[in-house]
């Protein structure tokens, strides 16, 4: 039998949708079908599950877990971005566990992780066409700086970049241990932090490859638009800046305060959208930090529209 991989905050995804009628539920990142899987014991209800994933070895994988549910899953390959807004009919939930699965970090020709030699490739999608080889060989020093300090945060964004362009003078970058190296002595060890120098740097590139925060951005006015009244949006994220996004504008749908001007003046001119169902986003539990430390970073928020 093969085994899968545990899904992140899987009892705090099932409790959120305990007590809820579903028959129509969308898996936007169906990934190894972990929530899937769940979702469907939980409610044996389900009428139709919708998954979605822009990258077809999840789907196949996923459909190999999920074949003894048939024909109540369909599968959808593309952006949750463009897939959701297709959708037809009266939405009772919507997931978004956002971000890279186990299964591409770990694939090393998929080239997400400095560990492992690995093509500079970074698509979730790989029918797109813009891959971290071309970023990295092709950008300019201020668009390489703006990535990483925009997208990973990173604090020696500026001595990276200027690594990378004169790395490039000599010899193209192609492989993620390639870049690693050009990085070391460049990009130290953060203080008191444990996570590995590069993290930040890979972090960056990946965010853009995929327009990742864009994305995020877009699709939550789609998912709200989409659901039925009394309809749950669920979003884990992994890193502060989705989070930051998602906890925004789930307190603006939630608000009846409505900036019309434009200057900051704020009207009481707008129904809320939704109601908030998690105040504080919901962290794993520490059992769960120690089996997989990939969680430690997750963070689960809700809203359930009005
Ligand atoms: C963290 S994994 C999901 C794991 C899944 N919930 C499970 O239980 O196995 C994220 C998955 O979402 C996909 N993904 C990320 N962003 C996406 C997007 N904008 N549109 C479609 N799929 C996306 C990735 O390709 C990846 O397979």
């Amino acid at each position: 039998m093969t085994s899968y991989h545990y899904p992140v905050l899987r009892s705090e995804v099932l409790s959120l949708l305990e007590d809820r009628q579903i028959k129509i539920f969308v898996d936007g990142t169906l990934g190894a079908g972990g929530h899937a899987e769940a979702i469907l014991s939980a409610h044996p209800v389900v009428e139709q599950y919708i998954g979605i994933d822009q990258d077809t070895q999840a789907l196949e994988i996923a459909g190999d877990r999920l074949k003894s549910w048939g024909e109540k899953v369909s599968y959808h390959h593309g952006n949750f971005v463009e897939v959701i807004p297709t959708l037809k009919g009266s939405i009772d939930g919507i997931l978004l566990d956002l971000g890279v699965s186990s299964m591409q970090l770990d694939r090393a020709e998929r080239g997400f992780s400095f560990a492992k030699e690995g093509p500079l490739d970074m698509r979730m999608n790989r029918d797109k066409p813009l891959t971290a080889e071309e970023i990295v060989n092709t950008w300019s020093v201020s668009d390489l700086g703006r990535i990483f300090r925009d997208y990973g945060e990173e604090k020696q964004w500026r001595a990276a970049a200027h690594a990378i362009v004169e790395a490039r003078k000599e010899e193209r970058i192609t492989t993620t241990t390639q870049l690693s190296e050009v990085l070391r002595g460049v990009v130290r060890k953060k203080k008191g932090k444990s996570i590995h120098p590069h993290t930040l740097i890979f972090q960056g590139l990946r965010i853009c490859v995929n327009s990742e925060l864009e994305v995020v951005q877009d699709v939550l006015p789609i998912c709200v638009e989409k659901l039925k009244v009394g309809g749950c949006l669920a979003v884990i994220t992994f890193h502060s800046l989705e989070d930051r996004i998602v906890k925004k504008m789930f307190r603006q749908m939630a608000s009846d305060k409505h900036d019309t001007s434009g200057f900051g003046g704020v009207f009481l001119d707008k129904e809320p959208l939704v109601t908030d169902l998690t105040r504080r986003p919901i962290i794993s539990s520490e059992g769960e930090m120690e089996e997989n430390p990939r969680s430690r970073s997750a963070k689960l928020r809700a809203v359930e529209k009005l």
